[in-house]
């Protein structure tokens, strides 16, 4: 949520701002800002509204040409989104300016404060007191980080700030508590950013800061304290960006989302290299979880949210079937608040493809503090989460940028089915008679998501003849039953249609009277191998809603003859073990939702009142 940059250094960092601020506006896109410093003073200018917006105001009031800059594309928290609550927000004099993420929760006492002594705050927002503290107390020492840390130190909340100040022309400061913050590493130039996208242009060496530190960012060099003025720089780590910046582009796709749909096979392939083995052993050594503590633990608890959590749940039947193990799945906005019962035997898993989600984080630390191992299944090297959790598994999905998550859930999925075959290999259950061949199907299982892209087409002419269509019911039992819930939230957040997904044995229950004529209902349907039961019940369900005037459109098996007399639209997957399933039977519905967000005219990789990263409970 809220996306920033800084830069200094040789090159005009206007562009170096706006390019970076294009690559993070996936964090929010209610408005735009930067400030430049240039000839001993500093300007801004901000506007509400996407980038493009801001782009056009440059054009009338062009900023002079400077090498130090900071930017910020906002996801409206305190103060709509306006031009005056734009970021960067300045102090009365104009000579500071600051950038945001996150909440300042006591912005109101610290208002307050300032108003009565004199100065004079132009929004609404809690990151305006920042700019007015920075500007007194560097008024009294001359010096931007040190004012940094002592305006840190008055803060509650999470926050990243980053500010440049007029008087100290080559500088560029930021502070992180509980918000991301990554450094850029360049040669004779530095860069500050919520996310690498922003400098991987430029840049691929990278330093992820620690909790409650102040970075001061100058051409040649960075300089790393905690909130107390000690020096910090032991306490970073250094890293290599392991993709370069065209995994970060559109590459010929009309929109993100449908080349990260396409990707698919290939981030499903990357998280499963060097993880199974010849003999269909799984090496995960990079777990460092101890193989005892492993064997010891009796419970798993899963911890995540939106379609992250709809992997937990997925996870859950791998887990419990292949272990015996019980397992529980929590949204993490819900989780700490009912008093968990946890202990040093429970394994919590914290599943997030940006690793900064705050509910998640919450919950992990939540977790620990109870004696919990916390495991995370994670795709941003050096997030908050990963560093927050007793271990990690990485997902290698790459940069995700659409906002509607796809191939970071397949590589979730896979995660999880890699966490819950180690530890039945780890604890010896059903090792050899099932778990062996779900391995060998797994190493597969890229080439089957291959197979159903290819096939896609039918999907996407349905989708477009659904656009007038306000409902559309999902329904899924077992594995299929999570399935259905993605399906449902991908077309609420990208169609912006009623969207619901139930687990088809509900229907009776309640949501069957919903069924009108035409209303189009989505059914996952089982393998009519193994569990064949699960199967026929659901070929019932089907006829059910259809005798009661529903448009069917079934997700089935290849070679399921018996869905075909009740199917309007039947869309084919291939065979894969029931549990593995998941894998194949959502990437249809992320292109039926992609298409259909298309059909009617909305932004398919900048939804409505989303941001990719939710940073802020
Ligand atoms: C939906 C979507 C969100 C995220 C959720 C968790 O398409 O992307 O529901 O899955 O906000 O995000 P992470 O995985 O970053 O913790």
């Amino acid at each position: 949520m809220c996306g920033i940059v800084g830069y200094v250094g040789s090159q005009s960092a206007l562009d170096v701002v706006l390019a970076g601020l294009k690559r993070l506006e996936y964090r929010g896109y209610d408005s735009a800002g930067v400030a430049v410093i240039a000839d001993g003073s500093l300007a801004a200018v901000k506007k509400a509204g996407k980038l493009a917006n801001l782009e056009k105001a440059l054009v009338d009031r062009p900023l002079p040409a400077g090498s130090t800059g900071i930017g910020h594309t906002r996801w409206a928290t305190h103060g709509g989104p306006t031009d005056a609550n734009a970021h960067p927000h300045l102090d009365n004099a104009g000579r500071v300016a600051i950038v945001h993420n996150g909440i300042i929760e006591n912005f109101a006492a610290l208002r307050a404060e300032l108003a009565d002594s004199g100065h004079e705050l132009a929004s609404e927002t809690d990151t305006e007191v920042v700019a007015h503290l920075l500007a007194d107390e560097f008024a009294v020492c001359a010096d931007l980080a040190s004012s940094m840390r002592a305006v840190c130190r008055r803060l509650e909340g999470a926050f990243t700030l980053v500010a440049a100040h007029a008087d100290v022309p080559d500088l560029v400061v930021g502070a992180r508590r509980n918000s991301p913050l990554v450094v850029g590493v360049g040669e004779d130039e530095a860069f500050l950013a919520s996310d690498v996208a922003a400098f991987i242009a430029h840049t691929r060496s990278a330093i992820e800061l620690g909790q409650d530190q102040v970075v001061e960012v100058r051409w040649d060099g960075v300089t790393v304290t905690d909130f107390e003025g000690r020096p910090a720089d032991d306490d970073v780590r250094h890293y290599h960006v392991d993709w370069d910046a065209s995994a970060a582009e559109k590459g010929g796709y009309d929109y993100f989302m449908l080349k990260e749909i396409a990707e698919q096979p290939k981030a499903v392939a990357d998280t499963l290299l060097g993880r199974i083995g010849a003999e269909g052993q799984l090496t995960l050594d990079e777990l460092r979880i101890p193989a005892q503590v492993l064997k010891m633990v009796d419970k798993v608890v899963i911890v995540a949210c939106g379609t992250a959590f709809h992997a937990g749940l997925i996870a859950k039947y791998a887990i419990e079937h292949w272990t015996r193990i019980p397992c529980e799945v929590e949204l993490a906005s819900e989780f700490r608040y009912r008093d968990p019962i946890l202990d040093a035997r429970s394994l919590v898993v914290a599943i997030s493809q940006s690793g900064e989600t705050m509910d998640t984080l919450m919950a992990l630390r939540h977790a620990r503090e109870q004696g919990a191992t916390v495991l995370a299944i994670c795709n941003t090297n050096g997030s908050t989460i990963p560093r927050e959790s007793d271990a990690v598994l990485y997902t290698h999905a790459g940069p995700e940028v659409a906002v509607a998550s796809t191939k970071a859930f397949l590589t979730q999925l896979v995660a999880c089915y890699l966490v819950a075959l180690y530890l039945g290999q780890v604890r010896g259950t059903k090792w050899a008679d099932e778990i062996l061949p779900v391995v060998r199907d797994l190493a597969r299982i890229g080439e089957e998501v291959e197979r159903v892209l290819e096939t896609m087409e039918p999907v996407r002419e349905l989708a477009r003849s659904l656009a007038g269509h306000d409902t559309v019911l999902f329904l899924g039992r077992h594995v299929g039953y999570p399935v259905a819930l993605e399906g449902a939230l991908k077309l609420k957040e990208l169609a912006y249609m009623h969207a619901e997904g139930f687990a088809a044995g509900e229907l009776k229950h309640g949501p069957i009277a919903l069924i009108e004529e035409g209303v189009p209902v989505v059914v996952v349907v089982p393998s009519p191998r193994g569990r064949s039961v699960l199967h026929d019940k659901m070929v019932s369900n089907i006829q059910e809603i259809r005798a009661r005037g529903a448009l069917t459109i079934v997700i089935a098996e290849e070679g399921d003859r018996a869905v075909v007399p009740y199917a309007d639209h039947l869309i084919l997957v291939p065979a894969t073990p029931t549990l593995l399933q998941p894998l194949v039977a959502t990437v249809p519905l992320q292109v039926f939702a992609c298409e259909l967000a298309t059909a009617r005219g909305n932004e398919v990789d900048q939804p409505r009142n989303l941001a990719k990263s939710v940073t802020v409970e």
